[in-house]
């Protein structure tokens, strides 16, 4: 069966990469959405009766209701919504900008909330579906200087989380993709700069921020290849999948730590219940 992938944020990084390799797989179709059209520009190389461009920026509730229609008038349905369009942002929780933040929250949160419920009823008509939301290690675990762009991602996870029991009975299922550093522009996005002395050994990590365009260690071709086929080689897609060491270890860590406080404090918990 001819699946159809709908994928936001298809300019550049995960999203360019995956909607390149959906593109070039025999019996799919592939909706790319992007903010720009020029930036959709590479997917000319492809069967153009199999792929549609759409512009969309995922706060614009009418963008998105749109593309979501064409999909819908061009393919028929949508059988795996990739939900990649995201920014990050560096900087000491205090010394953040709330204005950059926010909007933070509008794309990385209510953008990825604003295209699932637009979704949702195309899958439940189908029922079946498959809804991949790119969150973050940093959905788990976090970072200092990244405690914003953390908090939007554990959003993510808890959104997602609530989702899939919501879902599941329908016959659509949600996979938290949770990368580790990867080569995207994500990197070079805004910051807030370290002024206040007592941060002063967070300055490096906020003024190498972009360096992570070049050295993070995480391939974005792998990163795309590995979603497609976990979405196309399992009849069940995992909940959550972690990628890269840091990843890994970090998220292991993380989950650790916190059984160990879940257990340490088990008898005291449950005894609040009377
Ligand atoms: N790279 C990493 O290290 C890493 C690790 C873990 C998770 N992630 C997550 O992976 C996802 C993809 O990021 P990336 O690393 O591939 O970075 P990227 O190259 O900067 O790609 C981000 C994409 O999101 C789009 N976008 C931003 N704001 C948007 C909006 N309002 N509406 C629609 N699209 C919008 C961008 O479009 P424009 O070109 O128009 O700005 C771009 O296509 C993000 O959710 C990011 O948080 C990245």
């Amino acid at each position: 069966m001819t699946k159809t992938w709908m994928i936001t944020g298809t300019s550049s990084g995960f999203g360019k990469e995956l909607a390149q390799v959906v593109a070039k797989q025999a019996g799919t179709n592939l909706v790319a959405t992007a903010r720009k059209e020029a930036d959709l520009a590479y997917l000319d190389a492809f069967d153009a009766t199999r792929v549609a461009k759409v512009i969309m920026d995922v706060t614009n509730e009418e963008q998105v209701q749109a593309g979501v229609a064409v999909a819908k008038d061009k393919f028929g349905g949508i059988d795996v919504l990739v939900n990649n369009a995201g920014l990050g942002y560096f900087g000491t929780i205090e010394e953040s900008n709330e204005k950059d933040v926010r909007q933070m929250f509008e794309v990385n949160v209510f953008g990825l909330g604003n295209v699932t419920k637009s979704v949702l009823p195309i899958m439940r008509v189908q029922k079946q579906g498959v809804i991949i939301n790119i969150s973050s290690a940093l959905g788990v675990t976090s970072l200092p200087t990244l405690g914003w762009y953390s908090a939007t991602k554990f959003a993510v996870e808890g959104y997602s989380n609530a989702l899939r029991q919501e879902v599941a009975p329908l016959g659509i299922q949600v996979m938290n993709v949770e990368p580790s550093g990867a080569r995207t522009k994500w990197n070079a996005g805004k910051t807030a700069p370290v002024e206040i002395a007592d941060y002063s050994k967070f300055a490096g990590m906020v003024d190498g921020a972009s360096n992570g365009v070049t050295q993070a260690p995480g391939s974005p071709e792998l990163i795309a290849k590995t979603i497609f086929d976990m979405a196309t080689d399992n009849k069940v897609v995992p909940d959550h999948l972690p990628l890269g060491t840091f990843a890994t270890d970090g998220m292991k860590k993380e989950l650790t730590n916190t059984l160990k406080d879940v257990d340490k404090y088990h008898d005291i918990s449950v005894g609040i219940d009377q």
